[in-house]
């Protein structure tokens, strides 16, 4: 079987959000292995600070800013990368944001927000790289960030699961079309279980309204004490993806216990059921 040191030695390889947690942690697992990382981030300093320990380590890295909201910056890129290095071997649609409050209450910018960066940062992210990778006929693979929430409902956090569950079903279409067209682009969804990264700190939640203060705390704290280690769940995720697998994952039970209970909510056309999480985190 195919492991990530034989597929993603070499090759040019893009990530969007590689500033901070998965983002950065595939970064630099896929510049370990040897591949030439382009590290992208609309936080330009952070995107540095990856490029800068992949090359500290002897491997080969450069850093750009990015804002996966605007599609054209995603086409500049895509145009740049491939007219400087040639083709792309493996690009990671990531960059994303959590959002929590109540949904009558976050404000239409931080929905906006959240949809044109989880959503649309993805959608643009394949419209602007496929064309390219297609021309160049070369082996290719993407990686879109779904998540556990792709599959469950989650009150607090309806503007993230939105996208997530919008995520998840993009990924299964691209992957059809390419199978349609015979195309060698293999498409994987990244669904990680909870790992240990910014995405619940207290700076991610601008714009959010007041009453999310408590969720976001408790699912930070949930997140330092049961999260797994960054740089582990990036190790899976790109073995995984060097074996051509559409379901990718850090927690495959967790995965698997919340796939379970969809598939008997949709089954059974059950009311939406209260996630014990949400219980276990309600502060007000
Ligand atoms: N951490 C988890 O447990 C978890 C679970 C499931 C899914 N995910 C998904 O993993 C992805 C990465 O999240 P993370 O947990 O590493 O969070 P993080 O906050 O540590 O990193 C997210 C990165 O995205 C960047 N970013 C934000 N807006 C951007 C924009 N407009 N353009 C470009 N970059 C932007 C941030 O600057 C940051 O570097 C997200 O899509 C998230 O939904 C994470």
């Amino acid at each position: 079987m195919a492991c990530d040191a034989d597929v993603f030695n070499h090759g040019v390889a893009v990530i969007t959000g590689a500033a901070s947690g998965i983002g950065a942690g595939l970064a630099r697992r896929a510049g370990a292995l040897g591949m030439n990382v382009i590290a992208t981030d609309i936080n330009a300093d952070g995107a540095a600070a990856t490029a800068a320990a992949i090359v500290a380590v002897g491997g080969k890295a450069e850093a750009e800013q990015v804002d996966v909201a605007i599609p054209d910056e995603l086409d500049r890129l895509a145009e740049r990368v491939f007219d400087r290095h040639g083709a792309v071997r493996l690009l990671i649609n990531n960059a994303g944001i959590e959002t929590v409050g109540n949904t009558w209450e976050v404000p239409a910018a931080r929905w906006e927000a959240t949809l044109n960066i989880n959503l649309h940062g993805v959608i643009h992210g394949v419209r602007a790289f496929v064309p390219h990778m297609i021309g160049s006929g070369k082996e290719a693979w993407i990686g879109n960030l779904s998540s556990v929430g792709a599959f469950g409902q989650m009150p607090g956090q309806t503007a993230y699961t939105v996208t997530k569950h919008a995520v998840q079903a993009f990924s299964e279409c691209l992957y059809l079309e390419m199978e349609l067209k015979a195309l060698p682009i293999h498409v994987s969804a990244i669904v990680p279980g909870m790992v240990r990264t910014a995405i619940f700190d207290a700076e991610a939640g601008f714009g959010e309204p007041e009453s999310a203060t408590g969720h976001r705390r408790a699912m930070f704290d949930m997140m330092r004490a049961h999260g797994m280690d960054i740089d582990q769940a990036s190790a899976m995720f790109l073995e995984q993806m060097a074996q051509n697998r559409f379901w990718v994952h850090s927690d495959p039970a967790m995965a698997a216990q919340i796939i379970g209970a969809r598939v008997k909510f949709l089954q059974d056309q059950l009311p939406p059921i209260m996630p014990d999480l949400a219980l276990a985190i309600a502060v007000d």
